[in-house]
């Protein structure tokens, strides 16, 4: 299995492109099963998920072609099947994102039930209420959802919490659905906004993606479109507390500094400078780093994609800061890797308690999910000695050739085909 051989301390110094959004160039991948296309996607990451996506997409019928940059999907007509098998929905949670657009355009759909994960539970209970408010008959059976519409209606469906992907399967769901759809307590995350752009250019109306009310006007069909996905927040905030960490410097291209917000605000609040401009954001710190806490909550709140690095940054901050994770039941697995470096941090429940500074010291360590393995990264190039990182599978899902940009960065960061038998 390949890992990242790390060696540290280093600091993060010079500039960084960020990648399109893999959670925005998903739901834009299912989307291209709402019409016979072509859907022109630019900006979508080169990581597994958008494979695994592409893949799926593939077995459904949809064809897909690369010219450069562009990749062009193509639906067809009512060709493609409707059976969105285990083996492909199990490797990866987002495949539920073709439910919505194939029960409205074809009518009916079988899709494998994605399962828990390494970060919690993660029901989809909420997918399918709503696509019974609009009118799908529902059944659970055999580990499958399987769903069936003459066609859709428009309905009012309130969700009892935000959810990303449920959001995104309902709005893709309605706008291909007889009449009005009002969706209620919605999230309302970037990458909710991005779909809805694109959900236009195809054709499609609707208003308010971006706030708790998203209000869909149904329409019989939807065209062909072009659209490039928005840069990666998450990345960019794992580049930006890169340089925190390692008392670096560090300029992103590409950054959007509105959708960082809540990320932006503790680093200024902890010590870091910051310089946002049309082109990108500068992150630097020179002075000690201070603790702050955080919330991790639903979009505008503290995003739980950043949690795990976020909270590497505060093994180095002078003081103790409390993390609060609120989205996800069980994200608190890089603790005990973290703790294996020599961080010290008690949990209590949801609570973390980072105390530090710690001077972190390079170890054997193990990836359990894709932004736990990016906190490992942080911490294994801010630590003294050799950091392996295993399983960087998981990192490969999300993150567009992580140790190429790290190295341009000036970080010692290699990928090995497989775990050394012993640490060097
Ligand atoms: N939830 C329910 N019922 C549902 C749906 C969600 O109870 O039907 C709960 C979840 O269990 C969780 C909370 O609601 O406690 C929020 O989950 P949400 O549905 O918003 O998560 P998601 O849509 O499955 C997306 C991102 C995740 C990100 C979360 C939260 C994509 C493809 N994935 O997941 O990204 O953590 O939103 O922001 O957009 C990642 O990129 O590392 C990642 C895990």
């Amino acid at each position: 299995m390949e890992c990242f051989r790390i060696v540290g301390p280093t600091r993060i110094r010079g500039e960084v492109t960020a990648s399109g959004a893999k959670n925005a160039a998903l739901p834009a991948l299912a989307a291209s099963l709402l019409s016979e296309g072509p859907l022109e996607l630019s900006g979508l990451p080169a990581v597994r998920d958008i494979r695994t996506m592409r893949q799926l997409l593939g077995h459904l019928g949809v064809e897909s072609e690369e010219q450069g940059e562009v990749v062009r999907l193509q639906a067809g007509e009512q060709t493609h099947f409707d059976d969105a098998p285990y083996e492909l929905v199990k490797t990866m949670r987002a495949s539920i994102l073709v439910l919505g657009p194939l029960v409205a355009r074809l009518g009916h759909a079988r899709v494998s039930l994605p399962g828990g994960c390494a970060i919690g539970v993660r029901p989809i209970d909420q997918h399918l209420a709503g696509l019974e408010a609009l009118g799908a008959e529902v059944q659970l059976e055999h580990g499958y959802v399987s769903a069936r519409a003459h066609r859709l209606t428009g309905g009012v469906f309130r969700f009892t919490a935000p959810t990303v992907t449920g959001t995104e399967n309902l709005m893709m769901a309605a706008c291909l659905a007889r009449g009005t759809t009002v969706l209620q307590n919605c999230a309302r995350e970037p990458e909710i906004r991005d779909l809805a752009t694109l959900l236009r250019k195809m054709g499609a109306h609707i208003e308010g993606a971006g706030s708790e009310r998203i209000e869909i006007e149904g329409v019989e069909r939807l065209t062909s479109a072009s659209h490039r996905v928005i840069p990666d927040r998450i990345e960019i905030g794992t580049y930006l507390l890169a340089a925190a960490m390692t008392g670096g410097e560090i300029f992103v291209r590409g950054a959007i500094s509105a959708d960082l917000a809540p990320l932006l605000e503790k680093l200024a609040a902890s010590g870091c400078d910051l310089e946002a401009s049309n082109t990108g954001l500068r992150l630097s710190r020179a002075g000690d780093l201070k603790p702050r806490d955080i919330l991790t909550a639903p979009h505008p709140g503290f995003p739980t994609d950043l949690q795990a690095q976020y909270m590497a940054l505060m093994t180095q901050a002078t003081g103790q800061a409390t993390i609060c994770e609120t989205v996800f039941e069980n994200r608190f697995q890089h603790v005990s890797e973290l703790a294996r470096m020599g961080a010290d941090i008690r949990i209590n429940g949801a609570f973390a308690h980072v105390h530090g500074p710690t001077p972190l010291s390079g170890a054997r360590v193990m990836a359990t999910d894709l932004r736990a393995s990016a906190c490992l990264v942080l911490a294994g190039m801010a630590a003294g000695g050799e950091t392996i990182v295993g399983r960087i599978y998981h990192l490969d899902r999300g993150y567009e050739q992580m140790e190429l940009k790290l190295q341009q960065l000036g970080a010692r960061v290699q990928r090995l085909p497989a775990e050394p038998t012993r640490a060097a």
